[in-house]
């Protein structure tokens, strides 16, 4: 019998948290043979909504589900923890860049940090979904210091799939047959969606799409924006993409990449790409054995360099302004 994990989701009680909630459950991240038990943290304001998605937990019947642990207490909720989804913060609402949240949102990542490195298992994997994501992730880990840069990681695997959905469309083809469209940078507006190294059916995206306008414009800006684009329609950020894509990245940062592809993550840069070191910056990365490693040599011309610096600047800025608000 495989020993159960457990599996922390914060901001437990709000909407991301409900859709992800039944993918853990259900054995879509972790595996079917790896039972789980959740700690849901969320603030004590929650606890009472909290109380009704333990209700629906249990009501969903599901055997790999044991046990069940609402809290608002950090200490708690990352006891022995062997996984984290660092969901809670507050979302951006219209007009608002995500890194406007940054004062509102950091400081939750010091005290989860903090958290973490007292009660988390040493090798526990830390995935940072609240925004904005990159710069709470290097927060987190900074305050985290016996556990290992490499367990944190941020999402920008909802830009990723993002992508990957608009070129199949483009393309006229089923999603999963486009593969290896890569996310630079920051999970922000200045991101870069490169789809120069994609490919559909196994050969080159740029090929295929054959406008390399609208690769370099009209795809770069509708993925840089889509978070707004959902927000501006739905009066809310977006939740059950969200979701999905918190399980993905888990789920292949747990079980490991297929051969030939790689998939974006937010990773404390090591200056791959002449990028800055010391910023947590989304890259390729392959997976093996629960180790991510960056996908090297891959060709950036000119347009492209000039994309990926402007997300590293701006990635140092934020790292800039966080620090300031911890020193307030
Ligand atoms: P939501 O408002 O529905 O839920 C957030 C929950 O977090 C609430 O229940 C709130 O009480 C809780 N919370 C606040 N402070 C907390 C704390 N200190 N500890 C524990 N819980 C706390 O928001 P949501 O739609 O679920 O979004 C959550 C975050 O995820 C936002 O910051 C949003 O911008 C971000 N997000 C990121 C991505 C990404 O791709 N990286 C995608 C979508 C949303
Ligand atoms: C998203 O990309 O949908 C989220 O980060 C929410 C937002 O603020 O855009």
């Amino acid at each position: 019998m495989t020993e159960p994990i457990n599996v922390v989701v914060t901001g437990a009680a709000g909407q991301i948290a409900y859709s992800l909630l039944y993918q853990l459950a259900a054995g879509s991240v972790f595996g079917p043979d790896q039972p789980i038990n959740l700690h849901l943290l969320d603030i004590p304001m929650m606890m009472d909504v909290l109380q009704g998605v333990v209700m629906e937990l249990q009501d969903l019947a599901l055997p790999l589900l044991r046990q069940v642990v609402p809290t608002a207490d950090p200490a708690v909720a990352f006891k022995d923890a062997a996984a984290a989804f660092l969901v809670g913060a507050m979302p951006r609402k219209q007009g608002m860049e995500r890194r406007d949240l940054l004062s509102a949102n950091v400081k939750i990542f010091k005290i989860q940090g903090e958290a973490l490195d007292k009660y988390a298992r040493k090798n526990v994997k830390v995935l940072v979904v609240g925004n904005p994501a990159n710069t709470n992730a290097l927060i987190c880990s900074h305050y985290a210091p016996s556990i290992p840069k490499e367990n944190f990681t941020a999402m920008t695997r909802l830009d990723q799939n993002r992508a990957q959905a608009a070129l199949a469309t483009r393309l006229g083809v089923q999603v999963d047959k486009v593969q290896n469209v890569i996310i630079w940078g920051n999970h922000s507006s200045t991101q870069f969606p490169d789809a120069f190294h994609a490919t559909v059916n196994g050969k080159p995206v740029p090929a295929a799409v054959n406008d390399d306008a609208w690769l370099n414009e009209v795809f770069v800006e509708t993925i840089q924006k889509r978070g707004a684009a959902v927000i501006a329609a739905r009066k809310m950020s977006s939740a059950m993409s969200a979701a999905k894509a918190a399980g993905d990245h888990m789920r292949d940062w747990w079980m490991g990449t297929k051969p030939g592809q790689w998939v974006s993550m937010g990773v404390l840069s090591d200056g791959s790409y002449e990028m800055p070191k010391g910023v947590v910056f989304s890259f390729p990365v392959t997976i093996n054995n629960g180790k991510f490693e960056i996908v090297q040599n891959l060709p950036i011309n000119e347009f492209a360099r000039g994309k990926l610096n402007a997300t590293a600047k701006e990635l140092e800025e934020e790292r800039v302004d966080a620090h300031s608000v911890l020193m307030e």
